[in-house]
């Protein structure tokens, strides 16, 4: 009896794995990701007059289709569709169009059909576009920004491969969860540190010292870090019912400064000001007086660097308990400039605005 029951169990077995390898073979091919292009316009869809033109050439001419119609091999990792949602240089990008694009972001994303959404961009202000979304954006799915620093008609035009690793990065399931992120030149960044470091070379987007989050090698991303600050599904900002934003303005700082910008800002009704400041957020003596009126007068100031890396510490180069100001941790300017906007429309108490700033 003993024998006939084994013989049983492996005629049983055999038959299930029999079963599976069938199963296995007519398995469908795996399938592919839904990522949805959203063109803004940039470089990425520039043209120049001949193929060595890598400057002086026009920005925003190329649309959505064609974008994806130049890189074919973009139909072998994902189903990918596309949007024409604005057609400009992004050095005109703007509040209206910040909002315009995240509400888009949310409605696709809200779609269970949609995996991952790419954002065509101009680089000379991808990172604050990329991190306003890393703010406002309510979804776990990858989204992905990207531009290119050569014109599409250049030789050796980035932006096909930089378009291909970036629809990659949204459709994967390694991104998910990593916030906004910058894929150009092989690099993965995040949104919050990324920045541009050189006005007209291809590896021009680095993480400096904080480091960038990994690589698209081998036709997937590999992440090596994540970052720590919180955003997306994470963050108390809600941008769904808003048509603008507060006014929030930058005052640049160098050797021999005076007020004068700081009050122009503040007599054009600005209610938050961002200081660049030198070295450590440094007040010159001769901006000072303007900076405690404003915040007299109800404008929010909040003390950054021009130097662009490192904290600017609270009660270092400036008494900020006693002026009532903030400070931008070790965000720059421009992107001081982003969470104070989205900040003021909770809050005009500096003390949770500053926590914001250590939060974000
Ligand atoms: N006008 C610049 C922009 O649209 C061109 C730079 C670029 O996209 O690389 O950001």
């Amino acid at each position: 009896m003993t024998y006939l029951k084994s013989v049983r169990n492996v005629f049983a077995l055999f038959l299930c794995l029999f079963a599976l390898a069938a199963q296995a073979q007519t398995a469908a091919p795996a399938k592919l990701p839904n990522v949805v292009i959203l063109a803004t316009g940039g470089t990425i869809a520039g043209t120049g007059a001949t193929s060595t033109t890598t400057v002086g050439y026009t920005a925003a001419t190329v649309g959505v289709d064609a974008l994806i119609k130049a890189v074919p091999e973009l139909q072998k990792v994902a189903h990918v569709s596309g949007e024409q949602v604005f057609q400009i240089a992004s050095e005109n990008m703007g509040n209206e169009q910040w909002l315009s694009l995240a509400k888009r972001v949310n409605a696709l994303l809200a779609q269970p059909n949609v995996d991952g959404i790419v954002i065509t961009h101009g680089t000379d202000t991808i990172e604050e576009t990329a991190y306003f979304l890393n703010l406002v954006v309510k979804s776990r799915k990858p989204v992905v920004v990207v531009g290119a620093m050569r014109p599409s008609t250049a030789i050796s035009a980035d932006g096909p491969i930089n378009l291909y690793n970036a629809v990659l990065t949204a459709g994967s399931l390694e991104a998910v969860g990593k916030g906004v992120l910058v894929v150009m030149n092989d690099q993965i960044n995040a949104a919050r540190e990324v920045t541009k470091t050189n006005t007209v070379t291809t590896d021009t987007f680095k993480s400096p010292e904080l480091g960038m989050l990994g690589y698209v090698v081998g036709n997937q991303p590999h992440f090596y870090r994540a970052s720590t600050r919180k955003h997306t599904v994470d963050t108390e900002f809600d941008i769904s019912k808003l048509d603008t934003l507060p006014a929030v303005d930058i005052a640049y700082t160098y050797a021999n400064v005076g007020p004068t910008a700081v009050n122009a800002f503040v007599a054009a009704g600005v209610k938050g000001l961002v200081h660049a400041g030198v070295g450590d957020g440094s007040l010159p003596t001769k901006v000072r007086p303007a900076l405690s009126s404003a915040r007299a007068k109800g404008v929010i100031v909040v003390r950054s660097s021009r130097v662009g890396q490192g904290i600017v510490a609270r009660n270092g180069e400036a008494n900020d308990d006693e002026l009532d100001f903030v400070v931008s941790d070790t965000l720059n300017p421009q992107k001081a400039r982003i969470l104070l906007m989205l900040a003021l429309t909770k809050t005009n108490n500096t003390k949770e605005i500053q926590r914001m700033f250590y939060t974000y």
